[in-house]
């Protein structure tokens, strides 16, 4: 089967409080009953909620076809370094996909292509699927970096900058011609889209590549709903 991938980035939105409400919104009506069998919802909630959304997602009666997802994690393994996330510190939740290298943290932050090439090496080794955000710019120096046999381990997310949280989608004609470019670094990985993904253009990317990755709409828990 064909898996189709719907990933919920939460950036830095959301309490407990409102965490919790998504998700038992998100069971409501038996909504998870109602998901076709070739999509996968990923939430990537950021990381002090990763345990209430791991017990959630745990009772799989519920969730079938849902998964856990972290927004960063540690270039470093486990150690002496304050602050950060390890794979090791992500044991038991249940963590199955991480996205790296989103473009928020390599303009904040000042992730390199090489910390991101760090972080999917410790999450294979992990058994943690790496979700890489890659724009055309750094395509070729992203794909460089990383050890060549992660690359197929890769599902690549292109994520234009001037489609992010704009409301300006890419049009899906460029899509697919990133996509086969990508396809030529990242030999054997999956491909998905991210940029004001809607429930009103969402199928439009689901036709021409692997799935979606989605901001701004995945925070109300309806539209999100809608979207899938
Ligand atoms: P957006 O964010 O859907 O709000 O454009 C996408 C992303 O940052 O991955």
């Amino acid at each position: 089967m064909n898996m189709k991938y719907i990933i919920a980035n939460w950036k830095s939105n959301k309490n407990k409080g409102q965490v919790v409400r998504w998700l038992e919104e998100f069971e409501s009506d038996h909504f998870s009953e109602m998901i076709k069998e070739d999509r996968e919802i990923i939430i990537a909630p950021a990381m002090p909620s990763i345990a209430v959304v791991a017990e959630h997602l745990n009772d799989q009666s519920k969730h079938p076809r849902t998964a856990l997802a972290v927004q960063d994690i540690s270039p470093f393994s486990a150690g002496s370094y304050t602050g950060a996330v390890s794979v090791v510190n992500l044991e038991g939740f249940g963590v199955q996909y991480a996205i790296l290298g989103h473009s928020e943290r390599r303009d904040h932050f000042g992730e390199s292509d090489q910390d991101v090439a760090n972080k999917v090496s410790q999450c294979v080794e992990a058994g943690i699927t790496p979700i890489v955000c890659i724009d055309e710019d750094y395509l070729i120096s992203q794909a460089s970096a990383i050890d060549d046999k992660f690359l197929s381990k890769c599902i690549v997310a292109y994520e234009p900058l001037s489609a992010i949280g704009t409301g300006e989608e890419m049009n899906p004609e460029k899509v697919v011609l990133v996509g086969q470019e990508i396809k030529q670094y990242f030999d054997g990985a999956r491909f998905i889209y991210g940029g004001s993904v809607d429930p009103g253009n969402v199928s439009d990317y689901l036709e021409i590549c692997d799935g979606v990755l989605v901001g701004g709409a995945s925070l109300k828990v309806e539209e999100f709903k809608r979207l899938i």
